[in-house]
């Protein structure tokens, strides 16, 4: 690891080994200024925003005992082993020993569930990093007392998470969170992500999130490998300065609670993502006729209406709606009218900002 800020050697049980479980249910997060892009060992090359969702999350439970012959893991997922999560987790622990010594002293049994359907597209590596940093870091407080303060617990779990999912670094506060060093944002780091909640209008930490599913077929192009294409991108430098720029803008906007400037960012965040995919070498595409049409849609929908609604993307095709609470009926409206077509068997997966993740 190249940043040690949270190596420590004293994070060994001396006399006695402890068993134990703990629950953690840590939600998703959807970005405003997109990461893309990163560098050894998972520094983003620009600074990013997200919204901490409430009801897409995933709940982890971390069973421990002694280890016999070393550490061990177990993966079950909604009720049954799975071997690519448990391959997964066994890295990802191999991967910081140095943070949590103890890893190598406990054989784990870890139960993950998620509140969203099984392969809607949702990406499930924010919530489900952010879930077992955050009981790791549960387990070393248990045991060792160190992370008595929130400020240092949640650090460390964002700290930890990072190193799982970049995104999921994010997912540690509820509200909105700022992964990455900006000059603007005081406190903030490549580290961890920082709440920025308290800096933004009120209106803003009450926006819906509709998830509109449009295909939920595995993405042929992995998260892991598009960051690696944005090496040879030949827009790359310009794309990082950008994002730069607009994460200040936006906190910006989020502070004078400017909604109509709020859509213009976000949106074009979200189409710079997909034209940094569209032209990378080898290309690639991952929105779907259907995100086309729904996109068109909504910017008919707000011409006509003028209600700020917008969309945004992750690295796939299912489309993100946000809006404020005021607007509630008059776009359930408009989906059930327009977007429903075009939407798949799966539908909608209704969501809103949230609180952050909850110990069970
Ligand atoms: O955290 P990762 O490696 O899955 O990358 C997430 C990338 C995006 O979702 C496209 C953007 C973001 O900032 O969440």
């Amino acid at each position: 690891m190249s940043d040690h800020i949270f190596d420590n050697p004293n994070l060994r049980f001396k006399d006695y080994i402890p068993s134990g479980k703990t629950t953690w249910q840590s939600p998703s997060n959807i970005a405003l200024v997109k990461y893309w892009g990163k560098k050894p060992v998972q520094i983003p090359m620009n600074p990013s925003i997200s919204f901490t969702l409430k009801n897409s999350y995933t709940e982890t439970t971390v069973e421990y005992k002694p280890a016999e012959n070393g550490f061990d893991l177990q993966f079950f997922f909604e009720g049954k082993r799975n071997e690519t999560f448990e391959d997964k987790t066994k890295k990802f622990f191999k991967n910081i020993i140095s943070v949590f010594p103890f890893i190598n002293q406990l054989t784990f049994t870890i139960r993950s569930k998620n509140s969203f359907p099984h392969s809607a597209g949702i990406a499930s590596s924010a919530s489900g990093m952010s879930a077992l940093a955050l009981a790791l870091c549960d387990i070393e407080n248990t045991h060792f007392n160190t992370l008595k303060a929130d400020n240092d617990f949640f650090k460390k779990a964002s700290y930890v998470a990072r190193l799982g999912s970049g995104s999921a670094s994010r997912s540690v506060y509820g509200g909105l969170t700022v992964w990455g060093k900006s000059e603007f944002i005081p406190g903030s780091s490549n580290l961890y992500a920082v709440a920025v909640t308290d800096y933004v209008h009120p209106d803003f930490l009450q926006y819906r999130d509709t998830i509109l599913l449009v295909d939920s077929s595995e993405k042929k192009v992995s998260s892991r490998a598009g960051h690696a294409l944005m090496k040879t991108n030949i827009f790359a430098k310009v794309r990082f300065e950008q994002a730069k720029q607009n994460l200040k803008r936006l906190m910006d906007i989020m502070k004078a609670g400017d909604r109509q400037a709020f859509v213009k960012q976000v949106e074009s965040e979200a189409l710079t993502l997909h034209a940094m995919m569209m032209t990378s070498t080898p290309y690639y595409l991952l929105i779907k006729p259907n995100t086309l049409q729904i996109i068109n849609k909504i910017f008919e929908f707000r011409n006509d209406t003028k209600i700020p609604v917008c969309f945004t993307l992750d690295a796939g095709p299912n489309v993100h709606l946000l809006y404020g609470r005021y607007d509630e009926e008059a776009v359930n409206r408009f989906i059930s009218l327009e977007i429903k077509p075009f939407l798949s068997k799966k539908g909608v997966i209704q969501d809103y900002v949230g609180k952050g993740p909850e110990k069970k």
